[in-house]
């Protein structure tokens, strides 16, 4: 009687095992996303963009799903949408748990970075690793990043850490003593590259726009000197603090802030063109006119160069290494300001044009 019992214990067990695992190898998923409805005129509005539904299939063999912890908002964003056509998913990359896997290389549990777009939920064919439309490298699994967040991946240990990484150094050619300026000082970007100046032993002069900012910069970040651009001469105060001029300039900003700069600089000095940010909302075919630079590079014999940091996609996990080194040895400060909800994607992303963010802006789903 009770081995009978046993068994048909143990026959609906097996029964109600296997109507779960055909329930999980068709997990529906209804993913939210943001759609381009109008390419972003001057500052974007939140009518450009609308938040849809999508119904997921069920994955097949070599596919991963998906669900987005974190998401980044960053202003490449703003100019770069540009080259796409509407009724695309909103670009951009984020962090995102692996929920249910038919890949063993990518077991569920695990975190992955990917330029996934503006979506809460996503299939990837794990096959197809080719680097994106963007030309990061693709979707690949966070590194051990011991105690941090997750969203490290997004700021300091992911793209944003390795272009000030990557495109300070190899650019700027930094020699210890030298003078390093930096614009959008305070934010992913350029809060890092100053303190890799500071590590290198430059002194460093940041730019940005608020007194809590500068603050932030020279208590925490350990940087010499600050200007605030939005009440502060740039060009009087750069003379006051750099009389003999400046080696590296490394550019987030464009425009009349980096004319200024690349007026005082040395002999031989180093440009590193990273983003132009005063300009992303102007309008392309109707851009201001601005200060002839051209004596400052031919007499000072600068060398100016732009770059994009997919340029170092094969060196990727190098900056990711370092940058953690040097965070575990407390040279390296790094603040996220971080947005909650899927819906207020489009706030983040307006307020960090803005300048309401101070180091990485986040968004937590
Ligand atoms: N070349 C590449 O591969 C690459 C990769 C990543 C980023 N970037 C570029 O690097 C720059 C910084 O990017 P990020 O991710 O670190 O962004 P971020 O600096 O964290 O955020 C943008 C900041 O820009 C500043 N800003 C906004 N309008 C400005 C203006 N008119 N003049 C001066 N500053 C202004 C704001 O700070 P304030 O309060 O100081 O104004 C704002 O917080 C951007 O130009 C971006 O496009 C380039």
């Amino acid at each position: 009687m009770f081995s009978r019992l046993s068994q048909v214990i143990t026959v609906s067990q097996r029964s109600l095992i296997f109507d779960l695992q055909i329930k999980k190898s068709h997990m529906m998923v209804t993913c939210k996303k943001y759609v381009l409805v109008k390419h972003f005129k001057g500052e974007p509005k939140p009518s450009d963009l609308e938040i849809v539904e999508e119904q997921l299939p069920a994955i097949k063999d070599n596919e991963i799903l998906v669900e987005a912890e974190y998401l980044s908002v960053d202003p490449y964003m703003r100019p770069y949408v540009a080259r796409f056509p509407t009724g695309i998913t909103m670009i951009g990359s984020q962090v995102a748990k692996i929920i249910e896997s038919k890949s063993s290389k990518y077991p569920v549990g695990k975190r992955i970075v990917g330029s996934l777009g503006w979506r809460t939920h996503t299939i990837i064919n794990t096959e197809d690793q080719k680097a994106d439309s963007l030309g990061t490298p693709g979707n690949y699994i966070l590194p051990e990043i011991g105690d941090l967040p997750a969203s490290v991946g997004l700021g300091v240990l992911g793209m944003p850490g390795n272009t000030a990484y990557f495109g300070f150094l190899d650019i700027c050619q930094p020699k210890a003593g030298e003078t390093l300026v930096v614009s959008g000082a305070a934010g992913a970007v350029g809060s890092l590259v100053g303190q890799i100046g500071k590590i290198k032993g430059l002194t460093v002069i940041g730019i940005a726009g608020s007194d809590d900012k500068c603050q932030w910069l020279k208590n925490e970040c350990g940087f010499d000197h600050t200007i605030n651009y939005k009440t502060q001469n740039v060009g009087v105060e750069l003379k006051k603090l750099a009389p003999d001029g400046v080696d590296c300039y490394f550019d987030n900003v464009g425009g009349d802030i980096s004319t200024t700069v690349m007026y005082q600089m040395k002999l031989f000095g180093r440009v590193s063109v990273c983003g132009s940010i005063s300009s992303y909302n102007a309008d392309v075919n109707a851009q201001p006119k601005t200060t002839i630079l051209q004596p400052a590079i031919v007499f000072n014999q600068l060398k100016i160069e732009g770059f994009i940091v997919t340029r170092w996609a094969d060196k990727w996990q190098e900056g990711i290494v370092q940058n953690l080194k040097w965070i575990q040895e407390g040279k390296l400060k790094y603040r996220e300001t971080v947005t909650y909800g899927f819906e207020n994607m489009f706030n983040a992303f307006a307020g960090m044009l803005k300048g309401e963010n101070t180091g990485k802006a986040i968004v937590k789903v």
